[in-house]
């Protein structure tokens, strides 16, 4: 992996320009809502990302590449960058956030998994990351020599694993998954543009004594992503994000949140229905006035007093 990157960084320099990535600014606004500090970048390439980051926080970019070092050193000169693999690397600092840009979809299961590990080692308890990775919807899915399940050797010695929805679901399992989605991302090659199917997620560390208790498995929560809604379209350009969904006890609170104007509406509906029915009957005296309308406030109370709770 390292000679790979070392060969492609000295010779075609910043390959994806030097415009980061339409998710960071999404990712800036969580580390912000989340009062982070210090953020951790793993794959950090050439720095097109954490130059936006280090404008905010204190980064620490962990790259396996010199020669992307190199040239990272000189184009975010804020940013500290440590020549490792992040699957060695270690450091007694925990951060705030984690943001890692296409580097996951690199590995097999062993590393991806071995990735995710280190990477919520070094994270704080409450400590939000955000990921991206190749898509089973990218066009390059399925071509070349299948390596394991979900993983092509899609160009000459360079394989990738592209993810299903529920496949980035189970790796993010032991974790609070708060939003994952869609986006199609542009990237200027020194050669050329490309289009890229993306996936992303967005987690928190929900510490070790929580993680034992959280036992949503996936098919819950694979029900709970068909709660798709867009994301506003502002802080993120012209791309598509979508499928916002929030699982855990948090999520079901935000959900009944969201519930509450609907129930409130049936419950007003409800009640001026049942007020022309009680009118009607009245009207023909086929009941007992007093019963009905005992029956009718009960029904009523239920359906306005719910969404107050
Ligand atoms: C697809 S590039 C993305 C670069 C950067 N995130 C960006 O968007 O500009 C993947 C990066 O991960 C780096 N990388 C690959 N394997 C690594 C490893 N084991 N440890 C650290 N960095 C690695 C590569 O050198 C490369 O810079």
């Amino acid at each position: 992996m390292r000679d790979y990157w070392n060969k492609r960084f000295a010779e075609e320099g910043m390959i994806w320009g030097c415009e980061p990535s339409q998710t960071v600014t999404q990712a800036i606004d969580l580390f912000k809502k989340n009062n982070a500090h210090h953020i951790l970048v793993p794959g950090a390439g050439y720095g097109r990302n954490t130059k936006m980051f280090s404008s905010y926080f204190e980064v620490d970019g962990i790259e396996i590449s010199s020669s992307a070092i190199n040239l990272a050193k000189e184009w975010d000169l804020k940013t500290n960058f440590i020549q490792e693999s992040v699957l060695e690397f270690r450091t007694s600092k925990r951060y705030d956030g984690i943001y890692c840009y296409d580097l996951l979809h690199l590995f097999l299961l062993e590393d991806r998994k071995k990735l995710i590990q280190n990477c919520v080692m070094h994270l704080k308890e409450q400590g939000v990351m955000y990921f991206t990775c190749f898509s089973d919807r990218d066009f390059n899915n399925g071509v070349g020599r299948n390596v394991e399940e979900g993983t092509y050797e899609y160009k000459k010695g360079k394989y990738a694993h592209f993810f299903t929805e529920e496949n980035l679901i189970e790796h993010f399992n032991d974790l609070n998954i708060l939003e994952m989605g869609s986006i199609r991302e542009c990237l200027t090659h020194t050669e050329k543009q490309q289009e890229y199917e993306l996936r992303y997620v967005v987690v928190q560390n929900i510490g070790e004594l929580l993680r034992g208790s959280n036992s949503t498995d996936t098919s819950t929560r694979l029900t709970a992503a068909s709660n798709r809604r867009t994301i506003s379209p502002k802080a993120l350009g012209h791309r598509e994000y979508r499928s916002l969904y929030v699982i855990g006890s948090e999520g079901n609170k935000k959900m009944r949140m969201q519930d509450k104007p609907i129930v409130s509406v049936i419950g007003l509906g409800l009640f001026s229905l049942s007020l022309v029915v009680h009118i009607c009957f009245k009207s023909i005296r086929t009941m007992d006035d007093v019963g009905m309308g005992i029956l009718l406030s009960l029904v009523n109370a239920i359906f306005l007093v719910f969404p107050l709770l």
